[in-house]
């Protein structure tokens, strides 16, 4: 059934081969870019993707204005700060993210900066607070699984004032989601498997959840069947490029999916373990997800069954009678958890992942409070959060 009303923005230019890259610095010209900048980690310079990527530049006749490798995983004020510096210093005029979740996030916040002529980043937190056109920005995950390369989000921590600011609006998308496979050959099996159950856990939740719109499904579905199909491989042979291309479309088309429609209940609890025990989000998606598809069974069954088309392939959704398909995509989704747990040891429950029992009553208080509750088929109180939180647990 189609919603009474909804919208749906993705202006994000998706650049998507296996030298995706080489064509970049011609595409930064045509945005009228002259002399980027970019923001890496050390991780990923230590993988050697930074010497890749200026390569692509060697023969384009363009510089590089300035590259900064220093991001922390969590981004701060202060690193943004240090980078606007950098940036203004060389005269900078775009900015590339290259890396994950917090090399892309910090990106974001240089680039409100950068446009807005400030030092002050708080002064922009909250929700379409942007109202100049951002410079340009152009993002090569290194992950598969977070999606940030097509969303309208940031989180940066402010750790003088002792906060996280959160920016949302539409002047954040990038201009250009470049997914090259060199990018993320290296990435180790069991951050391969994690991230791309952040992906599943961003395409799933964006199917069952009450802002779920056409378009979005129509990216859910097809993200879903993609990470099926490439995950086993992708974790046991990360050398295969075609493998990680296809990864890296699953979990963009996944971030396009939850960018315009939202996530629910997995992600609630995954910010809240995350926070209180640090748990990785990708390892928190994984072990939450059954359990939130259980507990917003008797608010979206048919929903949820839809999916064993993707989960499962077409044979078994066509023998499966509709009334147990929601049951087998849970099953599938399990056996799907049991394979990567057994490849790679990616943690199937709390115990596993290092929370102890004494951890559950906070982490269930905070993921109430989590704003990705506010779309999820099923309300949720403290007690059904510690509910989930204790079958969740071993
Ligand atoms: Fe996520």
């Amino acid at each position: 059934m189609l919603p009474s009303y909804y919208e749906f923005h993705n202006p994000v230019k998706i650049m998507s081969g296996h030298k995706a890259l080489d064509n970049l610095p011609s595409e930064l010209e045509m945005l009228g870019a002259k002399c980027p900048m970019v923001i890496t980690d050390k991780g990923v310079a230590g993988a050697g993707l930074v010497k890749i990527f200026t390569q692509s530049f060697d023969s384009s006749g363009m510089t590089i204005g300035a590259i900064f490798d220093d991001v922390p995983p969590d981004s701060s004020s202060e690193v943004v700060e240090k980078i606007t510096a950098i940036f203004r210093k060389n005269g900078c005029d775009s900015l590339i993210a290259l890396g994950g979740g917090s090399v892309i996030d910090t990106a974001k916040g240089v680039n409100i900066l950068v446009t807005e002529n400030s030092d002050d980043l708080l002064q922009f937190s909250g929700a379409e607070m942007l109202k100049k056109k951002m410079k340009p920005l152009v993002v090569i995950p290194t992950t598969s699984g977070t999606g940030s390369e097509v969303t309208v989000v940031a989180v940066i921590s402010d750790i003088k004032r002792n906060l996280k600011m959160a920016f949302s609006s539409t002047r954040l998308l990038p201009d250009i989601a470049l997914l090259d496979p060199r990018m993320t050959l290296t990435l180790p099996p069991k951050m391969t498997a994690a991230t791309a159950m952040d992906a599943m856990s961003h395409a799933v939740e964006s199917f069952i959840n009450l802002q779920k719109n056409p378009m979005s499904d129509a990216y859910a579905l097809a993200a879903i069947e993609m990470i099926r199909k490439n995950v086993i491989n992708a974790v046991s042979d990360g050398n295969d490029a075609k493998v990680r291309l296809a990864m890296a479309n699953a979990s963009t088309m996944a971030g396009i999916a939850f960018s315009n429609s939202m996530v629910g209940v997995v992600h609630s609890l995954g910010h809240a373990a995350g926070g209180i025990c640090h748990i990785p989000h990708g390892v928190a998606m994984n072990i939450f997800l059954p359990f939130g598809l259980e507990y917003n069974m008797s608010k979206c069954r048919d929903n949820i069954g839809r999916l064993l088309l993707p989960m499962a392939g077409a044979d078994v959704y066509a023998r499966t009678p509709e009334s147990r398909r929601a049951e087998q995509m849970i099953h599938y989704l399990r056996e799907l958890r049991k394979a990567l747990n057994d490849l790679c040891g990616l943690p199937i429950n709390l115990k596993q992942a290092g929370v102890t029992e004494d951890k559950l009553p906070q982490i269930a208080k905070a993921a109430i409070n989590d704003p990705s509750i506010i779309m999820n088929p099923r309300e949720m109180d403290e007690n059904d959060a510690l509910e989930i939180l204790k079958k969740a647990f071993a």
